[in-house]
């Protein structure tokens, strides 16, 4: 190798792509901290959404004074004009949730196109797409449902407003902690992952929040990263009975399948964030239940799986327990990921923020060509 033939990283595996005090994750502790707290005590009963959208933005901890402004201002800001909930609700009905919520998402934008000018509102701007994002996920939930619109109530907290809009029922307090956990638990995973190095990128051309925003949703819907969730629930579905799961796994590994919600490019143990959704699984699912059969059967997948590939460093991910979790929350299960995407809108948003702080330069890698060179161009009646 000379110095003019740089090697390739497939997929920029161990390359740093910004430096970053949002969150930090320990692959081989199998260790996630938002601003140096542990996920797990920031997934406590009584830890609200809201106290981690002021942690990862202003970095301490809020006082319960700054909760309520902040539960005041993000219902404030999930104003959305008469048109464009019109149309959230029109394309909410016509594809996944997911690509609707992408469409909704850009169609918040501004009708100029000048972000450079604006950036001492990037937090402001963040701030309102994390309340306007949960809010589009439940304007689609409801138009898909055939339901009318019933929008965000006065003190309710993001949780509430999200599970209500989106399972068209008044969720139990069982049910509003363990929605806020999940929020907590998906706002944020460095800089690294596919989706916040989308968010990166965009911003890094300098463009609105809104189209980094829709971005980084694109980026998030593929299975191999937040739509993880949603084929691991199909899969354990397909499976269909608890009994029968050990057979079909071996057979998928057998057959090289890629299991989803399994393995992980940093975690080389199991993920942090899977060990909470075990323990918010146990709070709400109910025994006997199908939601029970279909986290026996993602038990099993656990089992079978670790003992195939643990020795080669992968175990569960967040998403292998999660769509069990959403399930026994009543959650359809293609807004697994929309509700992934709208609690990681604060994560990609203070990135946004941070890389403005830190100079935003343009990102501009390199390519190794192996191509044609040079070329003599034949005109069309010259060819043969
Ligand atoms: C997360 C993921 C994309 C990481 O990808 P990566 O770091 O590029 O790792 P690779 O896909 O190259 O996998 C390395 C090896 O482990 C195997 N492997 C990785 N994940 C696997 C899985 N879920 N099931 C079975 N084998 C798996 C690969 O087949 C590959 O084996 P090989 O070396 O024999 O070809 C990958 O593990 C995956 O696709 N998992 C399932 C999707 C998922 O849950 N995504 C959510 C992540 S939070």
């Amino acid at each position: 190798m000379t110095l003019d033939t740089p090697s390739l990283s497939p997929g920029l595996e161990g390359v740093p792509i910004a430096e970053s005090s949002v969150s930090l994750v320990e692959g081989e502790a199998g260790r996630l901290t938002y601003r140096g707290y542990s996920i797990e005590d920031l997934t406590q009963p009584g830890v609200t959404f809201e106290e981690v959208v002021a942690l990862l933005y202003e970095s301490e901890l809020p006082t319960g004074t700054h909760v309520d402004e902040i539960r005041r201002h993000l219902h404030d800001q999930r104003v959305l004009t008469p048109d464009q909930l019109a149309v959230a609700r029109q394309i909410g009905a016509m594809t996944h949730p997911m690509f609707a919520l992408q469409a909704a998402t850009a169609l918040l934008a501004p009708s100029d196109n000048d972000f450079e000018r604006k950036v001492p509102t990037v937090q402001e701007r963040g701030l309102s797409l994390v309340a306007k994002v949960g809010h589009l996920v439940g304007i689609i939930a409801q138009a898909r449902a055939g339901r009318p619109y019933d929008g965000p109530w006065v003190g309710e907290s993001h949780a509430h407003m999200m599970l209500r809009m989106i399972t068209g029922r008044q969720p139990s307090r069982e049910h509003e902690r363990a929605m806020n956990a999940l929020l907590i638990l998906q706002a944020d995973h460095s800089a690294g992952n596919a989706s916040t190095f989308t968010a990166r990128v965009v911003t890094s051309s300098k463009a609105e929040p809104e189209a980094v925003c829709a971005a980084a949703i694109g980026a998030l819907s593929g299975p191999a990263h937040g739509g993880a969730n949603e084929a691991s629930l199909r899969l354990f579905q397909q499976i269909g009975d608890p009994k029968r799961a050990e057979e079909q796994i071996q057979r998928m590994l057998d057959d090289k399948f890629k299991i989803p919600g399994f393995g992980h490019r940093v975690y080389h143990v199991k993920d942090p964030r899977s060990k909470v959704i075990q323990q918010l699984a146990k709070e709400v699912i109910v025994p006997g239940s199908r939601e029970a059969d279909l986290y026996d059967i993602a038990l099993t997948v656990e089992k079978v799986a670790t003992e195939r590939l643990g020795a080669r460093g992968l175990y569960p991910n967040v998403d292998l327990f999660s769509g069990c979790v959403f399930a026994a929350l009543g959650i359809p299960t293609d807004f697994f990921t929309p509700i992934f995407a709208a609690s990681r809108t604060l994560g990609w948003m203070v990135h946004m923020k941070e890389q403005w702080e830190s100079g935003n330069r343009i990102f501009r890698p390199t390519q190794i060509y192996t191509g044609e060179e040079h070329r003599d161009f034949m005109p069309i009646d010259r060819r043969s």
